[in-house]
């Protein structure tokens, strides 16, 4: 996680407008500290959000600046944890993304040749490596090298020497790309950071370092230098402000009409032949396997169950899990799905089934993002720029996704009327929601129970819960309450329901919480307490997933919750 950026300018810019603003695009990736440094050597650090930040330090202008937002991994959420790093004559600075494995080996060596640390982190090896070997004699291109075949893990790095005028760029595994602007080169975590100043980027592979000052060069492992494509990327930047809403995730929430018309508009012209051969992958190949984690496995859930009901035998795991579980081969389809393009957990899978000559198909939303650029070919599901740390209108255009390609193979389905009808669930529901909220918000448990192609939904409204409310919540087969869950179900626990076309199953299910005092609240497309449109069971998962959006996000306004920004999260997960 942890969000990098720099910026180096033929001309002077603002250290709060250019490099903090920057920042603060990139703030989703992690928000427990925050800091920059600039040319001249000034350096600053804070705990917390990046405003605080801006709001604390007097603005300058310089011509070349570093900046991080870090997700804590190696060290507590301290100031001296902060990035950048710098060595004892505060003359070179350092931001890292990513985790120093073999830390203490080269802290130890560098231990024993001087050096003292400050800060309990991985990354402060950094500053004092390049130190240690700039004094030695070394130039700083052969430390680069040097430092690339003898460290372990992941990074994307940027460093510069106090009054130097070159950022020295290092990637393995971690994001980066480098935005190139009229008067500037701006080195980023991702394209969020500069899109308002270029379309054009250069995207770092695995191993490759790069110089920047007026020019760029990039060189690999060995120093060799190689010649890179500049790539046009298109984003839209209304995405980045809250509107009329007061926060991110109620705005992303009420995208989802646009979000999902947007994508069905897309598969039936600009996506067509993606879509098309992700059909044919589907009939060609021997083993069909989902990868994904969090919300977006859910997705993938969906996926198995509607493969199925076609006669597909399709399995999905959890990505941090895939190596214990399955084995892949040419004849394999693995289909990757993820927000965001980037969880290492996926990531790294990926980069061993490429070995195999496995057929990789990815679904993303963030364009030109890793998982895309390791996949045969992708889909993007065009949900627009999500900043809240929650997955919601990017997981309901994940399963339109799913519906699409079902359809591609003979699931008969309108698409075409779920984005009014996403917009009827919404406007028929938030109200009642919100006030259901205030009976929920002091509750420590909710069980959220569904069956078939509501399960995922059901755990994915329990992870809403989660992660936004704070509040204890499972989401479970309605069939597998009985073997033992019921157990925790007493009087005033709340149960949400889902139940599609009357299901008697799931209704029978309901009935048996019921008349052990739980407080049952029945989403439905037929009768209860939250009515969603009426449809088949495939789409009632995306008007009943509205219904934990609205739950998840009312409960925790209630109490007062930093909604887009929860703790110990961040929207990007690249560490394992
Ligand atoms: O970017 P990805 O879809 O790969 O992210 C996977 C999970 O980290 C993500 O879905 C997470 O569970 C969300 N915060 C859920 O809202």
């Amino acid at each position: 996680m942890c969000g990098i950026i720099g910026i180096v300018s033929k001309k002077s810019f603002s250290v709060k407008n250019d490099l903090l603003k920057g920042l603060k695009k990139l703030e989703y990736r992690g928000y427990d500290s925050c800091g920059f440094a600039t040319k001249e050597g000034a350096v600053e650090k804070s705990v917390g959000e990046i405003q605080l930040l801006i709001d604390s330090v007097k603005d300058s202008t310089t011509t070349l600046g570093i900046g991080h937002s870090r997700w804590a991994t190696h060290g507590g959420v301290t100031k001296a944890n902060a990035h950048p790093h710098f060595n004892k004559d505060k003359t070179l600075f350092a931001v890292h993304n990513g985790i120093i494995e073999n830390y203490q080996e080269l802290k130890q060596m560098l231990e024993k040749n001087g050096y003292g640390f400050m800060s309990e982190t991985d990354s402060e090896v950094i500053p004092h490596y390049f130190d240690y070997y700039i004094k030695k004699g070394l130039g700083i291109k052969d430390i680069m090298i040097k430092f690339m075949a003898e460290v372990k893990g992941t990074f994307a790095i940027l460093l510069f020497r106090k009054e130097d005028g070159r950022v020295y760029a290092m990637k393995r595994d971690s994001p980066l790309v480098l935005g190139v602007c009229d008067d500037c080169f701006v080195l980023a975590s991702d394209i969020y950071a500069f899109s308002d100043k270029t379309n054009k980027a250069l995207f770092f592979d695995d191993n490759e370092f790069a110089i920047i000052s007026s020019d760029y060069h990039f060189y690999n492992g060995n120093g060799k230098e190689i010649k890179k494509k500049i790539q046009n990327f298109e984003w839209s930047r209304e995405e980045e402000t809250k509107k009329n809403f007061e926060h991110f995730m109620l705005k992303e929430v009420h995208e989802q009409p646009a979000a999902s018309r947007r994508l069905i508009e897309s598969l039936k012209l600009m996506q067509k032949d993606a879509l098309k051969s992700f059909a044919e992958a589907i009939k060609k190949s021997k083993r069909i396997f989902f990868l994904a984690c969090g919300t977006s496995y859910h997705a993938s859930l969906i996926g198995v169950y509607l493969l199925r009901k076609l006669g597909i035998e399709a399995h999905t795991v959890i990505a941090s899990e895939f190596e214990n579980f399955l084995a892949v081969d040419k004849d394999t389809l693995v289909v990757a799905i993820s927000q965001s393009g980037e969880t290492m957990d996926v990531v790294s899978v990926l980069k061993d089934i490429k070995k195999t000559g496995a057929k990789i198909i990815s679904i993303v939303n963030v364009p030109y993002s890793t998982i895309q650029r390791l996949s045969d070919f992708s889909i993007e599901v065009l949900a627009g720029q999500e900043i809240c740390v929650a997955a919601t209108k990017s997981f309901t255009n994940q399963i339109v996704v799913m519906l699409a390609i079902a359809k591609e193979l003979g699931f008969l389905i309108n698409l075409d009327e779920i984005p009014g009808k996403i917009k009827k669930a919404l406007e028929d529901n938030e109200e009642k929601v919100r006030k259901l909220a205030l009976g929920l918000k002091d509750k420590k448990d909710i069980f959220v129970l569904g069956r078939g192609i509501s399960y995922p939904i059901a755990r994915e409204i329990a992870l809403k819960l989660k992660e936004i409310s704070y509040v204890h919540a499972e989401g479970m087969m309605g069939g597998e309450l009985k073997h033992g869950t019921i157990a925790l179900i007493e009087k005033g626990t709340p149960v949400i329901s889902l139940i599609p076309n009357h299901n008697e199953d799931m209704i029978s299910n309901t009935k048996e919480v019921e008349a052990r005092g739980a407080r049952t609240i029945i989403v439905s497309d037929t009768n209860g307490d939250l009515i969603v449109p009426k449809s088949h069971d495939a789409e009632f998962s995306i008007y009943a997933c509205m219904i934990g959006h609205l739950l998840s996000y009312y409960i925790a306004k209630e109490n007062k919750l930093p909604i887009d920004k929860p703790r110990n999260l961040a929207k990007s997960v690249t560490v394992k």
